[in-house]
């Protein structure tokens, strides 16, 4: 039995997961209400909210897969990338607990730990496959050699994808989180063919992305426009910008798996829960032979079941985290 812990930005969640793969409990508490008012993440904010609920979250975990701490074999918690002050209300957290009542502590990478959502799901793949992580930080893809052997091959150089989502919203007045709104927005009869918008990178040769110059076309589209206009056309303007995000992050993926993954592909994070990206990467993976594993929307936004994945993974490799495991807040500062 595996306690995972996940506080890296705005989500404060815990989830039990057993040695065969099964989600005992998952739960996740959003703290979207609280930053809605600003548009978006507030770091100071995300920490106070953690502090708040973390107990809570992590109680609610146990009952709901009907063990106690007595019965937890070890202790998973995100250690970065992600906010510093929300990821050491988990990390000290995590510590505390380990340390009062000698459960292993193994501290994860929320970004790899996206990378084991699949693995939740029934008949996951087995490595070596492409990984894309598309979420509010991260658009990289990754060759999942083995497990725990993972290369990263390709990255955006700029903007996520997810940001990309939440600035444009952002800037049609649309309510943070972004991508959920711009999704919404889509739905309502939205033509993705009705403005045109760069697809950046595209046609590169490698597998990196950049986003941040589709926001910036998206903005020069609209400037001058009055409220109105805008408020008109949100449905088209939406579904336009996801489809050139869609369109990129599809062909950048079956690109990598073409090349490097043996035609297994897999994804994850939060824009992995866009019912477009979801709808056209299936199609398209079947038209190219690639074989496709998709988390449920709830495994692909953040969560503690992946983190509680990864960590069961790592403590049967034999790793541990001791007291000194210190949170760190940017990528690719800790190797493997
Ligand atoms: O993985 P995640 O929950 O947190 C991070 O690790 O960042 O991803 C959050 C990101 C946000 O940028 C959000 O706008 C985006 O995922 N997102 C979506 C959707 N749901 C969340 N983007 C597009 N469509 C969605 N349905
Ligand atoms: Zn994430």
């Amino acid at each position: 039995m595996v306690l995972g812990i996940e506080t890296s930005c705005d989500e404060c969640a815990a989830s039990v997961v057993s040695g065969n793969m099964e989600i005992l409990s998952n739960v996740v508490s959003s703290q979207v209400e609280a930053h809605r008012p600003y548009g978006g993440v507030v770091p100071e904010i995300a920490s106070r909210e953690h502090l708040k609920t973390i107990v809570q979250v992590v109680e609610q975990a146990l009952d709901d897969a009907h063990i106690g701490l007595d019965d937890v074999n070890a202790i998973g918690v995100t250690q970065g990338p992600g906010l510093i002050g929300s990821l050491l209300v988990g990390v000290s957290f995590a510590k505390a607990v380990s340390m009062a009542k000698g459960i292993p502590l193994v501290g994860v990478d929320h970004v790899a730990a996206h990378l084991f959502a699949v693995q939740l799901e029934p008949d996951p793949p087995e490595p070596p496959f492409v990984g894309l992580v598309a979420s509010g930080g991260h658009t990289s893809l990754y060759l999942v050699k083995d497990h725990l052997d993972i290369e990263l091959i390709g990255a955006t150089k700029d903007d996520a994808a997810g940001e990309a989502f939440d600035k444009a919203a952002k800037m049609l007045g649309l309510p943070y989180p972004g991508g959920a709104s711009i999704e919404r927005e889509s739905q309502r009869n939205g033509n993705p063919q009705e403005y045109k918008l760069p697809r950046p990178m595209l046609k590169s040769g490698d597998l990196h992305f950049s986003f941040s110059g589709l926001k910036t076309a998206l903005l020069h589209l609209v400037k001058g426009w009055p409220q109105e206009r805008v408020n008109d056309e949100l449905p088209h303007l939406c579904a336009s910008f996801q489809e050139a995000v869609v369109d990129v992050l599809v062909e950048k993926s079956l690109a990598a798996t073409q090349e490097h993954g043996q035609g297994k592909l897999i994804i994850s994070g939060g824009v992995a829960a866009n019912a477009r990206l979801r709808e056209s990467l299936g199609k398209q993976a079947e038209k190219r032979g690639v074989r496709l594993w998709v988390p449920s929307k709830q495994l692909c936004t953040d969560n503690a079941a992946m983190v509680a994945a990864l960590a069961y993974f790592m403590f049967t490799e034999g790793r541990r985290s001791d007291m000194k495991m210190e949170a760190y807040s940017t990528l690719y500062r800790r190797q493997g």
